[in-house]
């Protein structure tokens, strides 16, 4: 029986990765190269400095490690100009519905992401109460699809991996949570979130 359920938060709880992509195009079109929505699928789930290198290499891009943390900066701060908008309206369908039901079985909830603005997201759309544990990029220092953040979320939780279900929409999240021993339900898909072992198109199709 499911006893914990580990959700990622872009691309599963609410709709950023539109917010991610707009923002890494806007470096993108600075340094004059294109960067579309197929490049931008490399990106999810991958840390934000990560994402820069791989952003960098589609443009065939070479600056100093320096100049890379003050990108990356740059690209957070447009990033922040997004979400500072956001309400409850982009919650994803069904997400919400499906944490206060689980919460009615007694399942018990926690945060899986690389973002370092997770919680800001959650407080600004209103679901941050419905979360036991969060485990976000300010807490990790391996990037998906290293196991650490789901082991974590695990831990947090008080439960063992093979309790556990992670609810993930980034190919290295689902790797992630296969190298942790947890099933996984791929959001999005099922062409590209081959490895999972169920795949939804959305949480509203589990309410
Ligand atoms: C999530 C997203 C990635 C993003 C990463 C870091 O995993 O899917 O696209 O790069 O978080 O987010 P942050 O808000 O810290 O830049
Ligand atoms: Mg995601």
């Amino acid at each position: 029986k499911v006893k914990g359920a580990i959700f990622d938060l872009d691309g599963v709880i609410v709709d950023t990765a539109k917010y991610h992509f707009l923002a890494w195009k806007w470096l993108a079109d600075q340094w004059g190269f294109e960067f579309t929505e197929t490049d931008n699928e490399r990106l999810k789930g991958v840390s934000r400095i990560r994402s820069l290198e791989i952003v960098l290499e589609i443009g065939g891009i070479d600056i100093s490690e320096e100049e890379k943390l003050q990108k990356a900066e740059q690209k957070n701060e447009k990033y922040l100009q997004y979400i500072h908008q956001m309400d409850r309206s982009e919650v994803l369908p069904g997400a919400e519905e499906y944490l206060l039901q689980l919460r009615r079985r007694g399942v018990r909830i926690a945060l899986g992401s690389a973002s370092k603005n997770a919680v800001f997201i959650l407080e600004k759309v209103g679901l941050a109460e419905l979360f036991d544990a969060v485990i976000d990029g300010t807490k990790v220092s391996k990037a998906k699809p290293d196991p650490e953040v789901f082991i974590a979320g695990c831990e947090a939780l008080g439960l063992e991996p093979g309790e556990c279900v992670v609810f993930e929409d980034a190919e290295a999240g689902v790797e992630a949570a296969i190298a942790a021993g947890i099933y996984v339900v791929g959001i999005g898909n099922p062409d590209i979130l081959v490895a999972a072992n169920r795949v939804v198109s959305g949480l509203n199709e589990l309410v």
